[in-house]
């Protein structure tokens, strides 16, 4: 039993190596962006807290553009309990503080309020309504959990807590894909489609840890040099056997929306992304 453990400490460290840990300071990849005194981190530099209340939200974004990556954090969101407040973490294809006339693409996670329902979105190429929405399996304000996006030339993953609960394929035809330079965003807003705030239960707080992601930075507009397969996140160019029944379980059990399922809505990438 003992040597198990061991062995397992030893193999895990050696994996991790192998993948050079990111640094979980929130320095090493992110940066202030607005909120003003709503924003504060710890001295470690470690756990930052985002308020919001009638006056303001708060948000950070990463200080580089991203060619291909896998992202993620751990967050908390607030535990007094309203709609219409937005806590999230997203891939935004805007260079950071860039040109706002360019098409939008967007891969978000964003709460609808704090009762535990996070909704997943694809900004395609200036259209969105591709919303598919989940009542988490646990209580998101109670504890730390980890959201992940993978996003790479051959698909993009949403993960919770390392389970996968959606999947956008590249290579549909007529289906545009996110193909430019992605920087990842994080706050706290309101939005309508989350319903409204209750501002009796204001202020409202939301917390971010484990900063630390893998992501292959870039300058330019050419995403094409962060596509080998040399970065290891490129290499999942779909889930394996077990995850896939993994996320069919999980959506048929905690899917609440799905735009697919919308009649009117129907997209082409529908029919291959949900099998
Ligand atoms: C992690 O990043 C911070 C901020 O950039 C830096 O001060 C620190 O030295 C880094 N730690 C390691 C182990 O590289
Ligand atoms: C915000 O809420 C506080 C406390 O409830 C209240 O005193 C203040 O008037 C509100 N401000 C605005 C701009 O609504
Ligand atoms: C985005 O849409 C515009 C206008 O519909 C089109 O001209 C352009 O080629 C599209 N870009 C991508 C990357 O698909
Ligand atoms: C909201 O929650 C915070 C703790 O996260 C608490 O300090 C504050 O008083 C709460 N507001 C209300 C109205 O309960």
């Amino acid at each position: 039993m003992q040597f198990i453990i061991i062995f397992t400490i030893f193999l895990g460290a050696f994996c991790l190596q192998a993948n050079a840990a990111p640094n979980n300071s929130f320095d090493a990849y992110y940066s202030y962006l607005w909120g003003g005194d709503h924003f504060s981190i710890n001295s470690e530099r470690t756990e930052v807290q985002l308020k919001f209340d009638n006056f303001s939200g708060a948000g950070f974004n990463s200080k580089s553009n991203y060619g291909s990556g896998l992202f993620h954090i751990k967050m908390k969101i607030p535990t007094n309990k309203s709609g219409g407040i937005v806590p999230n973490f997203y891939l935004m294809g805007l260079p950071v503080g860039g040109d706002a006339s360019k098409p939008h693409f967007e891969i978000d996670f964003e709460f609808m309020g704090s009762t535990g329902r996070l909704q997943t979105n694809v900004y395609n190429n200036d259209t969105g309504g591709r919303e598919q929405r989940f009542q988490l399996w646990f209580d998101p304000s109670a504890d730390y959990h980890t959201y992940e996006i993978l996003w790479n030339p051959s698909n993009i993953q949403f993960l919770v807590d390392d389970i996968p609960i959606r999947v956008f394929k590249n290579n549909i035809p007529g289906v545009t894909y996110p193909n430019v330079p992605m920087h990842v965003e994080a706050s706290i807003w309101n939005a309508q489609f989350a319903g409204s705030v209750d501002w009796s239960k204001s202020p409202f707080f939301t917390y971010y840890t484990d900063f630390g992601f893998y992501g292959c930075p870039i300058q330019g507009d050419d995403i094409a040099v962060c596509a080998s397969d040399n970065y290891f996140w490129n290499k999942y160019k779909e889930l394996n056997t077990a995850q896939k029944e993994k996320m069919a379980l999980y959506r048929k059990k905690y899917m609440t929306y799905d735009y697919c399922a919308q009649p009117a809505k129907t997209k082409t990438e529908c029919a291959y992304n949900n099998v």
